[in-house]
């Protein structure tokens, strides 16, 4: 299961990524919002506890720049969150940091570049090996352990 949310400045694009989800038969959590304004942080808090709930493993947030999406989900315990404005680094953060929520600025990408960013972060797989030593050095310091 897949969380999506955005603020009022990427509602467009929420939509757009929702319609890209139904046909990629990939099954979604539609955490809003339609309404303008809007708080990014609200959107971020909702979507990031379907995560921590398990009830979603991957998360999609959008905001203007992605930005103010990738602050707030960060806060959040087990959040690893990513912005992405390109495929490479889309793809490289599953690969090596095990990014569980991807972050776009709908003022930052257009909908084909926001296509393919999606195809690189939900189509790859986290690599695991050394990685893991490192993702796990991360969540040590969330949880006030770190022992480096
Ligand atoms: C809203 O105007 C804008 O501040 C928000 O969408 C986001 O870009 C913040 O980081």
């Amino acid at each position: 299961m897949i969380v999506i949310g955005s603020d009022h400045a990427a509602a467009d694009l929420r939509h757009i990524v929702m319609k890209y989800l139904e046909e990629k038969q990939l099954p979604y959590i539609d955490c809003g919002t339609d309404e303008s304004p809007s708080d990014y942080p609200v959107i971020a808090k909702a979507a990031c506890a379907k995560i921590q709930s398990g009830e979603a493993v991957r998360g999609i947030l959008l905001c203007g720049t992605g930005i103010g999406m990738i602050l707030a989900a960060n806060k959040m315990k087990g959040i690893r969150a990513a912005v992405c404005s390109e495929p490479y680094s889309a793809r490289f953060t599953r690969l090596h940091n095990d990014a569980n929520v991807l972050c776009m600025g709908a003022r930052v990408v257009g909908s084909g570049l926001a296509a393919e960013i999606l195809d690189a972060f939900l189509f790859t797989d986290f690599e695991g090996g050394r990685h893991q030593r490192r993702v796990d050095m991360i969540t040590a310091i969330e949880e006030g352990n770190a022992a480096f």
